[in-house]
């Protein structure tokens, strides 16, 4: 067997239509224009990518984008400044501070500063909080995506057995929330995890989120499966910069029926539906509605 290729591009961009049209329905029915700001701090040239990347696709659906830079060696009060004149800016409905942080700021001290209405990562206590009681308005982005392409491809997912290998804040744990909500039986596996093999070798659908490239085997894969591959990982082949993901995508490829690529995978949907969330932050905090 060899698996269809779930086309994270092709759903990213019909996604990002939609959401082009619904701005610029708000901005003539309430002039309102969704704003987004990100914060970065220091020099990671990854973040950088990523950063500079939320920002153009952000303007290019029709928002506003600021973007404020920190140097690495800013203080935790300085980057909590920033943060509470974003959270009074109302220009601003969005913000995202870019992870991870300089070790010299807490993560934890940022987000209990963040207004959980503009945490558009949804990675406050709030709105983690919101996820686990099934009344979450914003999602995190990468859990997000995946869901909408699990729905896509799969349709209903009542029933089947998942593995989420991964248990962090940013995508394990929110996405073990939405798979549940969605029936399926979910197991959370991580680095303690034993015979991760038999676990996924049972499980008919795979998402792997552990950040090292190619760790799980193709012939771990159970035949059949749907594998969603989060991982990006950057690899040196001869001289250059690869990226892979955290599953042998060729050999998983052989068994499963359905794989996402990296890239054009899940990292394509994350951006997106990033712009997704700044628009129902954007409705929210206007009292108005959105159908997106
Ligand atoms: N670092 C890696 N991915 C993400 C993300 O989705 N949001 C934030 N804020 N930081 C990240």
């Amino acid at each position: 067997m060899t698996a269809s290729i779930i086309d994270g591009k092709l759903h990213a961009a019909r996604l990002r239509a939609r959401i082009t049209e619904e701005t610029a329905r708000l901005r003539a029915a309430y002039d309102l224009v969704p704003g987004l700001a990100t914060v970065l701090v220091g020099n990671d040239p990854a973040s950088e990518v990523y950063v500079r990347n939320k920002n153009k696709t952000a303007e290019s659906v029709g928002f506003r984008s600021v973007h404020r830079h920190l140097s690495a060696d800013a203080g935790e009060a300085e980057v909590l400044a920033e943060v509470r004149a974003l959270n009074a800016d109302r220009a601003v409905h969005g913000i995202l501070v870019q992870l991870p942080l300089p070790k010299q700021i807490r993560e934890q001290a940022v987000l209990d500063t963040l207004d959980p209405a503009k945490d558009v990562d949804a990675l406050t206590p709030t709105n983690a909080g919101l996820l686990l009681s099934g009344r979450a308005r914003l999602v995190s982005c990468t859990p997000a995506g995946v869901m909408m392409l699990l729905k896509e491809t799969l349709g209903p997912i009542a029933g089947l057995d998942v593995v989420v290998i991964g248990r962090s804040l940013l995508f394990g744990k929110p996405a073990a929330q939405l798979l549940l909500a969605a029936n399926a039986t979910v197991t959370m596996a991580h680095s303690k995890t034993r015979d991760l093999p038999g676990l996924i070798g049972r499980s008919d659908i795979l998402v792997a989120a552990i950040g090292k490239p190619e760790f799980v085997q193709g012939s771990w894969v159970k035949p059949g499966s749907t594998v969603i591959d989060v991982g990006i990982n950057r690899i040196d082949v001869d001289g250059k910069t690869r990226l892979v993901g955290d599953v042998q995508y060729a050999a998983a490829a052989e068994r499963a029926a359905h794989i996402t690529p990296v890239p054009g995978g899940v990292g394509a949907m994350t951006i997106v539906c990033l712009m997704r969330n700044t628009l129902i932050a954007a409705a929210a905090q206007a009292g108005v509605a959105v159908e997106i």
